[in-house]
């Protein structure tokens, strides 16, 4: 697809915006992180609250952005410049670009780390050494894959090679054909290994730690946590959805699109957890083992099962096509941003933002390693990425966008643009973005800062 200032190529239907939004919606954020959060912030609780964010929060910000990335056509930063000047508004708007750029670049640096994981894994699981393994065992061989910063930084820099060389080629194309195919395999993937987990021995009580909230283990920060994960998991926040939300032709339903992509993201979350809670429990282990979760308990699984070691190949493989999605639309604002304003041609924008993501990451593969005591305030550097950007960053870049959508742009405006059929639909859509979405994540703040 070609990259061109106002007349920018279009998606060719709606199911090519909807694969490529879920795309970006569904990766590691869904299968990785949404489980180990949910273990380090008590279950029950802290995934109702992402529940409710996303409801509440999610389902607005998610139409307002593909809105604004419709109307404005452009890059994110270019896009909040022109939407501004239209509605007569500060140029100040425009930074909200500039966040997401940054923070899609931060996110990228340790995606791609944790991507990297499930590659090795791929290439792992059919060692001989899985074969029957427990929990002690897969423990072991985590440690011992983690401790290694040479392994760690080959599997970030082959990852991270092959978004840039996926990104160069555009947006569309083989990558759309292959989510097609992808995300069906791994829901399908996800279903078998819920039903394997029923047997497990574990389930009701992984069951239990997941649905049934008990608030006295979740902090103020868990909250923001789940407020967090809420905009991570779905991609929002920083313009990823603004700039596929660009190449969407004008007939398309914004709000029905968007309700889809969330359904499916917020599914494969909950099928993630269901697999991986009962196994952590039947086989003794602990819910808050942090960012190696599901690497620990799932080859538990896959020893276990017959053919496992295939079946784990195929899910490992999965995972990696569904984080490359994601990473694609991760630093896709940013290069954009360079090739758009900075006047590089496509291939250098991919080499400039691919070597700063790969140098970042280092901090990030250190972190697990090497670097494991250098913390500050108890957080290493990994850990401070995730949490300025996921904490931070998209839910402040969310509120902006949702503000601006809400407030700064004209309702003809919007309400052309969403063409939603029923007039009390809108009315909901404008409460929600201008009251609800900005006021929880103010009142979360507070709340993780301990004012309320
Ligand atoms: N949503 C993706 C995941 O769950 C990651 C991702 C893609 C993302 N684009 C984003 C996260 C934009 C935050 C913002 O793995």
């Amino acid at each position: 697809m070609t990259e061109q200032r106002f007349v920018h190529a279009q998606w060719s239907s709606r199911l090519a915006f909807i694969l490529a939004a879920s795309g970006s919606a569904i990766g590691l954020g869904n299968i990785w992180k949404f489980p180990y959060l949910a273990g380090d912030n008590g279950g029950g609780a802290f995934v109702l609250v992402y529940l409710l964010s996303v409801v509440a929060i999610g389902i607005p910000i998610m139409i307002a952005e593909t809105l604004l990335g419709r109307r404005g056509r452009q890059s994110p930063i270019n896009t909040m410049r022109t939407l501004a000047e239209e509605a007569k508004a500060s140029s100040f708007w425009s930074y909200v670009g500039w966040l997401g750029v940054i923070a899609g670049f931060m996110i990228l640096s340790y995606y791609s780390v944790i991507a990297g994981w499930a590659m090795a894994y791929f290439f792992k699981i059919n060692s001989a050494l899985f074969e029957h393994i427990d929990a002690a065992g897969s423990t072991k061989l985590f440690e011992a894959f983690k401790s290694s910063p040479e392994f760690l930084g080959i599997w970030h820099t082959l990852f991270l090679s092959l978004t840039m060389f996926v990104v160069r080629k555009g947006v569309s194309g083989g990558l759309e054909r292959l989510t097609r195919l992808m995300m069906p395999a791994l829901l399908v993937m996800l279903v078998m290994l819920d039903f394997y987990a029923m047997g497990s021995g574990g389930f009701s009580q992984g069951m239990a730690f997941l649905f049934s909230p008990d608030f006295s283990k979740l902090t103020g920060e868990g909250v923001l946590v789940a407020l967090g994960q809420a905009f991570f998991s779905l991609g929002l926040g920083m313009g990823s959805i603004m700039v596929y939300g660009s190449y969407l032709p004008s007939d398309v339903s914004i709000a029905k699109s968007s309700l889809f992509v969330i359904a499916a993201d917020t599914l494969v979350a909950l099928l993630a957890g269901i697999a991986i809670f009962p196994l952590v429990f039947a086989n003794g282990l602990s819910p808050s083992m942090g960012p190696g979760l599901i690497f620990e308990t799932l080859p538990i699984a896959f020893g276990q099962m017959q053919g496992g070691w295939f079946i784990g190949m195929l899910f490992f493989a999965l995972i990696f096509f569904a984080a490359i999605t994601s990473a694609v639309a991760l630093i896709e604002p940013a290069v954009a941003f360079l090739s758009e304003n900075k006047g590089m041609d496509r291939e250098k924008a991919c080499l400039v933002s691919g070597a700063g993501c790969w140098l970042l990451g280092l901090g990030t593969v250190f972190s697990f390693n090497i670097w494991a005591d250098l913390k500050w305030m108890d957080k290493t550097i990994y850990e401070w990425v995730d949490t300025l950007t996921a904490e931070i960053m998209l839910p402040v870049g969310g509120v902006l966008i949702a503000i601006f959508a809400g407030w700064v742009m004209s309702k003809a405006d919007s309400e052309a643009e969403l063409k939603l059929q029923d007039p009390r639909h809108y009315q909901w859509w404008l409460i929600l973005v201008r009251y609800v979405a900005p006021i929880c994540v103010l009142l979360v703040f507070l709340d993780a800062l301990g004012v309320i």
